[in-house]
């Protein structure tokens, strides 16, 4: 049996929001109805001249439309929570681009009111999306890796200097909301530190180094960067039985699975003498390259958007998991401004 078509509007025609036009159009379950923009000759120009979808600069038109089930925003984050406040007031399930919002508090009124109206309030993590990061989330929880003991992200390229966000806000949301969907439920940051420069005068941090302390010991650190003229897209997770390096720069080999590792012996049965040596040993053996399938991330939030809404369930990305990452990103910011200071991560949760 075919489920009836999930009636959609976008919302922005910026940089983002064509790729989720495009999806949308791809999407069986998704009737894409309107695109909307305060500048709806822009709208039109992402549409063309073919197209039933309609085009407005009135986003009420759009909630009006009782054929709207959904809408999906792609505005700048400053403008999220009035738009996806609006949305749920009239009755829409709604997908959000990162960041959620621009405060923890302002998500945690989101997350309530969806919750309230029995909506479903997605945050587009995009990257949770891919094969690559999926696979490593499956790797972590069945145990394969073993522990995590350090994660090492890195983003950096020549940027757009945004005009509303710094570095932090505008390309960590990546990596934390890679962070916050791989760990185990049992390991979660426990406190921040960051330090940022802006060696060109924007008026914003435009690189950025995060650490995270996790509350198993593990450490893991994030770099972010609009100025580097090499694009870098690795993450690196280091775990107590395998590593795993996902270079997303290369489709040839995504992910490679290290079996190596370092080891602590237990000193006891040694003698004292011997104990320095003895006590670490590496372990040399062989990397793999699994295969991954070839499916599109944004192809995979729309399923999973739409599947949400068919299921009446909790999309795997949902608002608790977008707060989440605000939790971190403001504990990031609040560093940065006393000069890089370990500052604790409130603990997310309505
Ligand atoms: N998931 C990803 O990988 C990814 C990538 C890039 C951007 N984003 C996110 O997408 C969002 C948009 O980013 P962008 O780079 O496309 O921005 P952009 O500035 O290129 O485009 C934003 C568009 O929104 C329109 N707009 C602004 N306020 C509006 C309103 N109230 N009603 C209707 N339209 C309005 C603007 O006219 C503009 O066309 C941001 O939250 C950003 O973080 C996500």
């Amino acid at each position: 049996m075919q489920l009836p078509r999930t009636g959609l509007a976008v919302v922005g025609a910026g940089y983002w929001g064509p790729n989720l036009v495009r999806t949308a159009l791809a999407t069986r379950a998704v009737r894409l109805r309107w695109l909307c923009d305060l500048d709806a000759e822009r709208a039109r120009a992402v549409l063309g001249d073919q197209t039933t979808v309609r085009a407005t600069s009135c986003y009420d038109e759009v909630l009006d439309d009782p054929q709207v089930a959904a809408v999906a925003i792609a505005t700048p984050a400053a403008t999220h929570f009035e738009l996806v406040s609006a949305a749920l007031a009239a009755g829409k399930h709604v997908l959000v681009e990162k960041p959620l919002t621009t405060s923890t508090a302002e998500a945690e009124k989101l997350i309530v009111l969806a919750r309230e109206a029995g909506l479903v309030l997605m945050c587009d993590h995009t990257y949770c999306y891919t094969p690559a990061v999926r696979q490593v989330r499956d790797l972590i929880s069945a145990g394969d890796i073993g522990e995590v003991q350090f994660i090492d992200s890195v983003r950096i390229n020549l940027g757009l200097v945004q005009p509303d966000v710094d570095v932090l806000w505008d390309l960590a949301p990546h990596d934390l909301s890679i962070l916050d969907f791989v760990l185990p439920e049992q390991v979660a940051p426990v406190a921040v530190a960051a330090h940022t420069a802006d060696p060109i005068g924007a008026g914003r941090a435009c690189l950025a180094y995060l650490s995270i302390w996790l509350s198993n010991d593990a450490l893991a650190h994030v770099h972010v960067n609009w100025l580097s003229p090499t694009k870098i897209r690795t993450t690196v997770f280091g775990g107590s039985k395998q590593t795993v390096v996902w270079d997303d720069m290369n489709p040839a080999a995504r992910l490679m699975i290290h079996d190596r590792g370092v080891d602590r012996l237990p000193a006891d049965p040694l003698a004292p003498d011997e104990r320095r040596q003895a006590l670490i040993s590496y372990r040399i053996g062989d990397a793999r390259i699994p295969a991954l399938a070839e499916r599109e991330a944004l192809m995979s939030v729309l399923a999973e958007f739409t599947g949400a809404i068919a299921e009446r369930r909790k999309p795997l990305t949902d608002g608790t998991a977008g707060l989440r990452v605000l939790s971190l990103l403001e504990a990031a910011s609040q560093s940065a401004e006393c000069g890089g200071a370990r500052v604790l991560v409130r603990k997310a949760g309505v």
